[in-house]
């Protein structure tokens, strides 16, 4: 069907180490591998890329707009709270994005309940581990089919 982006921002390469209690145990390659075998099943080729620099996620989000890709999965990590920038590169595109937390923000601290980015999103995955990145996946496989 066509490239999928999947961006995961600062101190997710930390997870499967980082306070498993909010964000599960399993490695952020584990994850990607998985969401990578989905995709893969439905015809999609995943591409995935961890960055903790805000630019470089500003650029990875330009080049999906820019080259064919279907769709961007994002977890923006804390930038989802504060980023201007992201949230100004997400509106400079047309693919569509999918946000996504592993845990709860909701549950927790009040600076986690706002979300920046949200609003120039397609929709947002909380709360759900990392189950959160397949039904992202899913919801964008729909979207890419025209059956959303
Ligand atoms: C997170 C939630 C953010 O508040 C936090 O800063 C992260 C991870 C999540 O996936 O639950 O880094 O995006």
């Amino acid at each position: 069907m066509g490239k999928i982006m999947l961006i995961n921002g600062p101190n997710l390469n930390m997870l499967g180490k980082r306070e498993p209690d909010h964000y599960g145990s399993k490695t952020l390659l584990d994850i990607e591998k998985e969401v990578a075998i989905l995709a893969s099943s439905l015809g999609h080729e995943l591409e995935c890329i961890q960055s903790n620099h805000e630019g470089v996620i500003i650029d990875q989000i330009h080049k999906s707009g820019s080259s064919g890709f279907g769709g961007i999965i994002l977890n923006p990590g804390a930038f989802t709270h504060y980023s201007y920038a992201i949230r100004d590169a997400i509106s400079s595109i047309n693919t569509p994005v999918i946000e996504v937390h592993l845990s709860n923000v909701h549950a927790r601290e009040s600076f986690r309940h706002t979300s920046v980015t949200a609003a120039v999103t397609k929709g947002q995955i909380v709360g759900l581990g990392d189950y959160g990145y397949q039904l992202a996946l899913l919801a964008l496989d729909r979207i890419i089919r025209g059956i959303h």
